[in-house]
């Protein structure tokens, strides 16, 4: 069979598999019938009463003519009032339902009319606890003086700070007015004028049309400082300096991708940097990402997390996925153009490193996965949780294939294929089907040998790593294994190996690659050498804890609980307390800590810290 025909018998297999079409199950809007194209928010940002309240303008697309009802999704929201605008422009009450409460979902918001409205009002508030959102007390942010708040909107949490149709799969433009303390700040994901005085009254207009999960919000005591022309740092006054040394490679790593991909699309490129509750590194809120606090270690090794977020601009942002189990078409191809930054602006042997490390977590990952959620572009799953879903399948398995695909048919080919596809699908959502055919169209029928179709197969629809991957090398990890394998074996001391020079990913490569458990002794002689526990970095101490943990060394336990109890990044914390849960002692420390930690995580790491120790299922 020749490859090209094959490769189109594998993508009508698979899109016939998916049974008509492919339904977003995490969401109750049927865009199939009306779709939102623009919407316009008027908010108080009420830090007394730790609420969004206000109302939004939706302004319909009606699909089907036939169709009478508005179906949104929401969670936790009260809905005040439901108007309809006519095309005489008059408002006219109409009736909405509440449907009952999924524990996934959240609740669906059924509007009804006799004529479909072209546009319609909602008059809601949110609730305090609301998952998308986190109200932080002065005493957790940097300053210890003002309120912050922000909003974490993916994967399905736009819905609990605003009524829409909550799916990748619907897109619109967007302007907001935001009411609050004159002391503070509000930035969204749009336009946010560097200048702007700050009096309590904001306004901001989003040109370009954007899924629900690109919302977003934040408010505090923050500052900016300017890296570019059209890039710069927000920050609270505290953080500013450190983040804007840290970051001062962000314009070039502007130019770099478009010189790879193609035109910046989004104006400006900001940076929000949050407190340390942020549950994750970092998320892709257009023209201002969300960024962790704890990447800022002073010597730029963890800024590959800006190179991924910016990344998203391309892959996600303007390619989107269509549902949240196409999920690796976001972030598979923003790892692999992340290592293609951080090649670009650091060197390949910077970029070689990362790599290495996310193969081998891949592989170490997947030992304990399910077949089914070992592949790339899963079957979709009703009634799942995406955030917990998450893993390391979608993006480094994903970056792997890319790579893999780079490998076979040559990086010009492959940059040009990629810069194509990033312009024929942008603006839209797409499904791993439509990829599927897009590369059969114009990459795999122009190099009809470089690949097989069964090449293909497994790495989008069997689990495991392919036979076909060709494992990253690196000469510098090589060093730090052969140190490591002296240290072990007795003939050398800790304090002797020449760590000059080391960055975060030879210390990461170094704790990764030791034993499960080490001897009390042992433990004593590499933190007296090498300070871990005393560390405050983030990725170090998310391997070294746990390494304690199994091993019994309690002297790292004072300093584990501060570590649970400053950072609320999900996967910083994630694994200290997996470790934890491991033995019936263990259960209990983390239990205590977790009730001191708790009022300052947001809702994110709580639900996943509660699945860890088995209080929740
Ligand atoms: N978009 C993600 C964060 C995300 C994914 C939030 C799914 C909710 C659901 C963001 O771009 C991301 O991938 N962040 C990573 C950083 C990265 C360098 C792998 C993170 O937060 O660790
Ligand atoms: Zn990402």
């Amino acid at each position: 069979m020749r490859i090209f025909t094959a490769l189109l018998l594998v993508a009508f297999a698979t899109l016939a598999s998916a049974q008509g079409s492919p339904r977003d199950v995490h969401s109750y809007a049927q865009p199939d019938k009306v779709v939102i194209r623009d919407m316009g928010l008027d908010l108080h940002v009420d830090f007394g009463k730790k609420q969004l309240r206000g109302r939004v303008d939706l302004a319909l697309e009606w699909i089907d003519p036939s169709a009478r009802e508005l179906v949104l999704d929401s969670r936790d929201l009260s809905i005040e009032k439901v108007t309809g605008k006519r095309a005489d422009g008059r408002w006219f009450r109409l009736e909405h339902t509440l449907g009952e409460r999924d524990p996934y979902l959240g609740q669906k918001l059924t509007i009804s009319m006799r004529q479909p409205y072209d546009s319609v009002r909602i008059r809601y508030a949110t609730s305090p606890g609301a998952s998308g959102l986190q109200w932080l007390e002065p005493s957790m942010t940097a300053g210890k003086t003002h309120p912050f708040m922000f909003s974490q909107s993916q994967a399905i949490h736009a819905r609990s700070w605003v009524p829409l149709q909550d799916t990748p799969s619907v897109r619109y433009t967007y302007s907001a007015r935001l009411r609050t303390d004159p002391s503070l700040m509000a930035l969204m994901s749009a336009d946010n004028p560097p200048n702007e005085p700050r009096d309590g009254d904001y306004v901001f207009r989003m040109r370009q049309p954007i899924p629900s999960y690109l919302m977003a919000i934040a408010a505090g005591d923050l500052v900016f400082r300017p890296i570019s022309e059209r890039s710069g740092v927000w920050a609270e006054p505290a953080t500013v300096d450190a983040a804007h040394a840290e970051f001062i490679d962000t314009e070039k790593m502007i130019a770099v991708t478009e010189s790879l991909y193609g035109p910046y699309r989004w104006e400006r490129y900001d940076l929000l940097i949050l407190p340390p509750s942020f549950p994750f590194g970092g998320m892709e809120n257009p023209r201002l990402s969300f960024i962790t606090p704890t990447v800022i270690v002073g010597d730029k090794s963890l800024v590959a997390l800006i190179a991924h977020e910016l990344a998203h601009s391309w892959s996600g942002n303007l390619v989107t996925n269509a549902s949240w189990n196409d999920m690796w078409l976001n972030e598979g191809f923003t790892s692999y153009v992340e290592n293609r930054i951080i090649e670009a602006v650091y060197g390949d042997e910077q970029a070689a490193m990362e790599r290495v490390i996310s193969q081998a977590g891949l592989q170490r990952e997947i030992k304990g996965m399910s077949k089914a959620a070992q592949v790339l572009a899963p079957r979709p799953v009703p009634g799942s949780d995406p955030d917990e879903s998450l893993s390391a399948v979608a993006y480094d398995k994903g970056a792997w294939f890319l790579g893999f695909l780079e490998q076979r048919f040559g990086r010009e080919a492959f940059d040009a294929f990629l810069r194509g596809y990033f312009d024929h699908f942008a603006f839209q959502s797409i499904t791993t089907e439509q990829f599927v055919s897009y590369f059969n169209e114009n990459l795999s029928s122009r190099f009809p040998n470089a690949i097989t179709a069964k090449e293909l197969d497994a790495w989008l629809y069997q689990p495991g790593i392919p036979a076909s991957a060709v494992a990253t090398v690196s000469e510098r990890f090589m060093v730090v294994d052969a140190a490591r394998k002296q240290w072990q074996e007795g003939r050398i001391a800790a304090e002797d190996i020449d760590t000059r020079g080391w960055i975060t990913q030879d210390w990461v490569r170094f704790l990764e690659e030791l034993p499960n458990k080490l001897s009390n002794e042992k433990l004593v002689e590499l933190d007296t050498a090498f300070q871990f526990t005393s560390s405050q970095n983030g990725e170090m101490l998310m391997r070294w804890f746990p390494l304690t943990v199994r091993s019994g060394y309690f002297e790292a336990r004072p300093a584990m609980a501060e570590f649970l109890q400053r950072v609320g990044r999900r996967k910083y914390v994630l694994p200290v307390y997996q470790a934890l849960a491991a033995t019936k002692e263990g259960r209990e420390f983390a239990r205590e800590v977790f009730a001191q930690a708790r009022p300052g995580y947001h809702p994110i790491t709580t639900t996943s810290v509660e699945v860890v120790l088995g209080d929740k299922k």
